[in-house]
């Protein structure tokens, strides 16, 4: 049966943990999907694991758009969610609605965009207009220039507070789900207690609604630096198939992420 925003929402109100991997092309929704991963994120981590940049500011709304296509061929029941790359969502609300329009009829049901409290007034617009947002908070890689690098943020009171109602918002704004990046384990865990909506994390601790890996990282096939949060479910795995099983047997537990993935 198809995944829909209603069913990641009746998840997170009855506490089932949500496995969700990035994933750019057709063969991998499928390997995906049938190894029980109920979202699939067409990032724009792309830029760098498919790509060969350094970071996702060089990906295009058509990169975004063609792999979107890609997954939407080979999914036939995972909930697909497009990135919004940098400098599409950052402009006025009616052009972002047009950049996001573009990745839903790529085949996306739902966008993420990077941004708190700044991004209100295009959230409502877009969820006003049928465009499902998952509002992405906390480590922004596409504002890594001004973050000063990839740093865990939210560490102090004053920047956890500002988390909180960044969240908030963007909850209030229609957000359908919040993405949660490389924050304390514990405020990650308080984000999701005061939230109506599925929180996932990529480096926020085991007390979100589910969990994120880029999937290069998982499969550790991407040569770049490992973040913490990462862990490489390919080791002691007898396939690729196997690794993705083993994932979402350890989302689904809690037992992912542990303490070492957590800050
Ligand atoms: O682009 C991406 O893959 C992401 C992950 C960090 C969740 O946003």
């Amino acid at each position: 049966m198809a995944i829909t925003l209603s069913t990641l929402q009746n998840m997170h109100s009855k506490g089932e943990k949500i496995a969700v991997l990035t994933c750019y092309d057709a063969t991998f929704a499928q390997v995906l999907e049938t190894a029980g991963v109920e979202m699939l994120l067409v990032g724009d981590s792309l830029g760098m694991v498919l790509q060969g940049h350094s970071s996702t500011l060089p990906v295009s709304l058509d990169d975004i758009a063609y792999h979107t296509a890609c997954v939407a061929r080979g999914a036939k029941q995972a909930f697909i969610v497009a990135d919004m790359p940098f400098g599409t969502s950052q402009v006025s609300p009616e052009k972002t609605f047009e950049h996001a329009a573009r990745l839903m009829a790529a085949g996306a049901h739902m966008v993420k965009l990077e941004g708190g409290a700044v991004m209100v007034d295009t959230i409502s617009f877009l969820t006003q207009r049928g465009i499902p947002v998952f509002a992405h908070i906390g480590l922004t890689p596409q504002s890594v220039n001004q973050l000063g690098g990839y740093r865990v943020q939210g560490k102090d009171d004053k920047a956890a507070q500002r988390l909180l109602n960044d969240a908030h918002e963007v909850e209030q704004a229609g957000a359908g789900m919040l993405l949660l990046e490389a924050i304390p384990a514990l405020l990650g865990a308080e984000i999701t207690a005061n939230s109506g909506i599925p929180t996932i994390g990529i480096g926020a601790g085991a007390g979100c609604s589910g969990q994120v890996l880029v999937l290069h990282d998982m499969l550790d096939i991407y040569p770049g630096k490992k973040a913490r949060f990462v862990k490489n479910y390919l080791q002691g795995a007898n396939s690729i198939s196997d690794a993705i099983t083993r994932y979402v047997a350890e989302v689904k537990s809690g037992a992912f992420p542990a303490k070492e993935h957590s800050f």
